[in-house]
């Protein structure tokens, strides 16, 4: 199968995003990881740290590549070579946003398509917003993030709202 680009901002990587990584690693001979910035969200990590993070997670999958880009994710799966995206779905409710941001990538380049994947059920009530807010709080957001990262993450985020104090 081609090349599978799964974009996001991980901001940090979950458990729910690697688990999807795992399983499309194993649909694919090439899969990359792209960190890319959503314009509606303020990121918390550097895009920097989140590849880093990303890259320290997959390490031992062998087809998996990480890498970031500034701009559009057209121009970016344009310059991979890559045409099809991979999108995870934790619920109906993510169904609306996936629908617009498809159709708005396919109105840039029709030539895209979108595969999506189920969020699997112990990890569809993850999100990063939700394991910075916990782990800001001094809350334990182990299970929540690869084991790879849980200590690097807690500290960044107790540094952080210490530093507000
Ligand atoms: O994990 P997220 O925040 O849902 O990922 C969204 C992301 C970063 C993949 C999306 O915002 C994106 O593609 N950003 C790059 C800029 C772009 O192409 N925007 C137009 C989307 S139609």
């Amino acid at each position: 199968m081609k090349t599978i680009i799964y974009p996001g901002s991980f901001d940090p990587i979950t458990c729910g995003h690697f688990d999807l990584i795992q399983r499309a690693a194993k649909m694919t001979d090439s899969l990359i990881v792209a960190v890319l910035h959503n314009s509606n969200k303020k990121s918390y990590f550097s895009m920097q740290e989140r590849v880093e993070m990303i890259k320290k997670c997959t390490e031992n999958i062998p087809n998996v590549t990480v890498d970031s880009s500034e701009g559009l994710l057209v121009d970016y799966i344009n310059r991979k070579g890559g045409k099809v995206i991979l999108r995870g779905l934790r619920a109906v409710s993510d169904f609306e946003y996936e629908l617009q941001y498809a159709m708005l990538n396919q109105r840039l380049d029709k030539s895209i398509e979108a595969i999506y994947l189920m969020t699997s059920s112990e990890y569809s009530f993850l999100s990063s917003s939700m394991v910075r807010e916990i782990g800001s709080l001094g809350g334990d957001i182990s299970g929540m993030v690869p084991d790879a990262i849980c200590s690097y993450v807690k500290e960044r985020l107790m540094q952080e709202n210490n530093k507000d104090k």
